[in-house]
């Protein structure tokens, strides 16, 4: 599914130099939204995550994933939607947090069979 209306593709800001795999893997019933666990960078607590897949210009899915609490205050924004600008809106204070837009922090994800890796950038 690709709804981004970017004209130029950013790609995932967020980087690490180990690959985290993403637990507890559930399927919402919102196309390319994915939630799971992971220990992300530069923390040492296991946290929900939301995994987002688009269409890139190749053809390809590719999946990104930010925590799952917005860096604002912490609401869970798990269920707020990814937009067209790449960014998903935190419902509480309605801040943009960027997933495919210019400025984003989401770690890269490959899906490999059934599983779903933070991989190195
Ligand atoms: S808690 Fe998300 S914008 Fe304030």
């Amino acid at each position: 599914m690709t709804l981004l209306n970017n004209k130029r593709y950013f790609s995932a800001g967020g980087k690490t130099n180990e690959e985290i795999e993403i637990t507890d893997i559930s399927f919402t019933d919102r196309p390319n939204v994915i939630l799971g666990r992971a220990i992300l960078p530069l923390s040492k607590l296991e946290k929900n995550v939301v995994i987002y897949g688009q269409t890139v210009a190749d053809g390809q899915v590719e999946y990104r994933t930010i925590s799952a609490k917005c860096p604002h205050q912490g609401a869970d924004i798990s269920q707020d939607e990814l937009k067209a600008d790449g960014n998903v809106y935190c419902s509480l204070h309605h801040r943009p947090i960027g997933v495919f837009s210019e400025y984003n922090y989401a770690y890269l994800v490959e899906k490999r069979a059934d599983k779903f890796f933070i991989v190195k950038t």
